[in-house]
């Protein structure tokens, strides 16, 4: 977590630099200096010019959640798990109906506390839903669910999706690894999400189970410590 917390903070700087050097230049172009322009050349640098101005919000927007996250390591303190997952289904459940996906929530058992960040475990529980959703099907259920048992907390999330063959279980957690059907039904992912969840799992001290069926779905379950 700290050593991309670190790279992060490195390429933020570096991009910094050069959205300064080509925001200067297209002030340059717009103060016509390098002579007069056309209406239609301006229109297209002055899109440029806002387009560089949006990711440089972008990247300072992702440098900032680095930093808090880093301080929010140190910083535990009590996380209800039910309120936090049950706002991630909430923001996901729009996009859920328009892929056809039904997004439910429950809870059961004694209060779900966890004892975090409630940063960090947002973004865990985020990482798995979004999984799910993605490499679920049209007309497919996703459900997460929140259980107090007497020992442990629990956070599942069960899809009935496309599904991970026995011998690629372990391996999605590796940085940059996708499965074959992964890469075909969701050709945009990068295959770090799972890696970062397990770092976040085990930072609470906690652990991810995985049971999947190819072509039946999967269940990923974050079991901590009561
Ligand atoms: N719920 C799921 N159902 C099926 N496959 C999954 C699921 N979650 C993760 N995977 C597989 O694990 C891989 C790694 O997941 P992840 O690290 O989140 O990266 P990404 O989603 O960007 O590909 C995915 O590419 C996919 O092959
Ligand atoms: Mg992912």
């Amino acid at each position: 977590m700290l050593n991309m917390a670190e790279l992060i903070r490195a390429f933020h700087h570096d991009l910094r630099s050069v959205v300064g050097n080509i925001h200067a230049h297209i002030q340059y172009l717009l103060s016509d200096h390098a002579g007069p322009l056309t209406g239609a050349q301006r229109e297209s640098l002055e899109t440029a010019e806002f387009s560089l101005r949006r990711l440089a919000l972008m990247t300072d927007n992702l440098a900032q959640s680095v930093r808090e996250e880093s301080l929010s390591l140190n910083h535990r303190e009590p996380v209800d798990l039910e309120a936090l997952a049950f706002s991630v289904v909430k923001a996901f459940q729009v996009s859920a109906s328009h892929e056809g996906i039904t997004l439910d929530f429950a809870r059961s058992g004694e209060d779900p506390w966890v004892l975090g960040s409630e940063l960090l475990l947002g973004r865990l529980a985020d990482n798995l839903v979004s999984n799910a959703l993605r490499y679920t099907p049209q007309g497919g259920r996703v459900c997460v669910t929140v259980r107090g048992e007497p020992e442990y907390v629990i956070l599942e999330v069960r899809d009935t999706g496309i599904g991970i063959p026995p011998h690629e279980i372990p391996r999605v957690f590796a940085r940059g690894h996708r499965t074959e059907a992964g890469r075909e039904k969701s050709p945009e992912g990068i295959g770090i999400g799972l890696a970062i969840s397990e770092e976040i799992a085990s930072a609470h001290g906690a652990r991810i189970e995985v049971e999947s069926e190819v072509g039946k779905g999967s269940c990923f379950r974050v079991v901590f410590p009561a």
